[in-house]
């Protein structure tokens, strides 16, 4: 009896533990991603949603961050609304961190809503779009540009927040109307020469400004130019690619996809020309894939690689919005952002 059964017995442990291996790789696997897949559910290192809308990415000592709207629970319209207002409480903004902008690990909210002061900018009941995080080399300081409105959209305003590490806490500093304007879908981009620019849509969304920031980041130099002047662009995203400046925007729809443009300068203050071809290819570009812009990451280390990140928003339920992005390439005949179902960073490579 037992020389029968002590050989079963170790068949079965090592059944068992061999089991238990490939059961533990498959957790490990499951959360661990190798390809973009625009427009599907995106989770993070520890397999929850991604949850970082009308974000912005920072490249710092190695590692990208991920900042973004933090969306949850029930989206409402506000009674008083006249227009789609759909709206989330404020929760927050959250962070992520990756150093293969694949695979994200959660960070946690870095800045926080505000509950108990009805009248601070932060406040559940306010609006808090379109973060955006830049690093000051003088200062050691990262600096967050966003958007702050009142649940109506009057406000209009920026906000600015500083933190001395990447993953928070940020301080709320103030908001202010940058330059005595209307500021609403906004980005902020450092130039080669560490200057900072905060772009914005300015004069009830009609005309984006430029607007030269302060040494330290935390405000407007006073210096600024107005663009695109009545064409109502909106959802700026900014990047440079051989002394050349480029600016993807959304037209004005609010929660609702329209067709993206992309422009190009000489000069960060412009003036800006709006390349004639198409920006987006594939099916539903005229739509941009039912997405918005929200920025453009270079690749580190591969001259010439950029990503596009748009958000396909959900208007009545902003937490599952979900994130297209897709590879930009830039030749002769301009920029060209070509849908993908399913990609990856050997796309650059071809
Ligand atoms: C969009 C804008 C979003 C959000 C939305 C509200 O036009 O790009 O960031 O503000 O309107 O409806």
């Amino acid at each position: 009896m037992k020389s029968f059964l002590q050989p079963k017995l170790q068949l079965l442990l090592i059944l068992l533990s061999l089991y238990s291996c490939t059961a533990k790789k498959d957790i490990a696997q499951k959360h661990s991603a190798d390809s973009f897949n625009p427009g599907s559910v995106w989770n993070d290192t520890e397999g929850n949603p991604i949850n970082a809308h009308g974000g912005g990415i920072l490249f710092h000592d190695g590692i990208y961050y991920w900042y973004g709207e933090y969306k949850k629970g029930k989206t409402s319209l506000p009674p008083e609304a006249t227009w789609e207002a759909y709206r989330t409480d404020v929760a927050g903004i959250s962070c992520y961190s990756s150093k293969d902008l694949v695979n994200w690990k959660n960070e946690g909210l870095v800045l926080s809503a505000v509950k108990d002061d009805a009248a601070h900018d932060l406040h559940t009941s306010k609006v808090l779009e379109r973060p955006k995080v830049i690093f000051n080399k003088k200062t050691g300081k990262f600096v967050m540009w966003m958007h702050v409105d009142s649940a109506d959209y009057s406000k209009a305003a920026a906000g600015v927040a500083v933190s001395d590490s990447p993953v928070g806490k940020f301080k709320y500093i103030e908001s202010f109307r940058p330059n005595n304007a209307m500021s609403r879908d906004q980005t902020v981009f450092v130039d080669d020469d560490a200057k900072a620019y905060q772009f914005y849509s300015s004069e009830d969304n009609k005309t984006m400004y430029i607007s030269e920031l302060t040494d330290d980041y935390l405000r407007p130099s006073g210096k600024f130019t107005r663009n695109f002047e009545n064409l109502s662009r909106e959802a700026p995203a900014v990047f440079k690619y051989n002394k050349k400046y480029y600016i993807i925007t959304s037209g004005c729809s609010g929660w609702d996809p329209n067709i993206a443009t992309i422009a190009t300068a000489d000069t960060i203050m412009g003036l800006w020309t709006v390349q004639k071809k198409e920006l987006c290819e594939g099916p539903d570009a005229d739509k941009t894939f039912y997405a918005q812009s929200t920025y453009v990451i270079p690749v580190q280390g591969r001259e010439g690689a950029f990503i596009a990140m748009f958000d396909k928003w959900n208007k009545t339920d902003l937490e599952s919005s979900r994130y297209v992005w897709l590879p930009l390439r830039i030749d002769k005949n301009g920029a060209t952002v070509l849908w993908q179902e399913k990609w990856d960073m050997s796309i650059f490579d071809k």
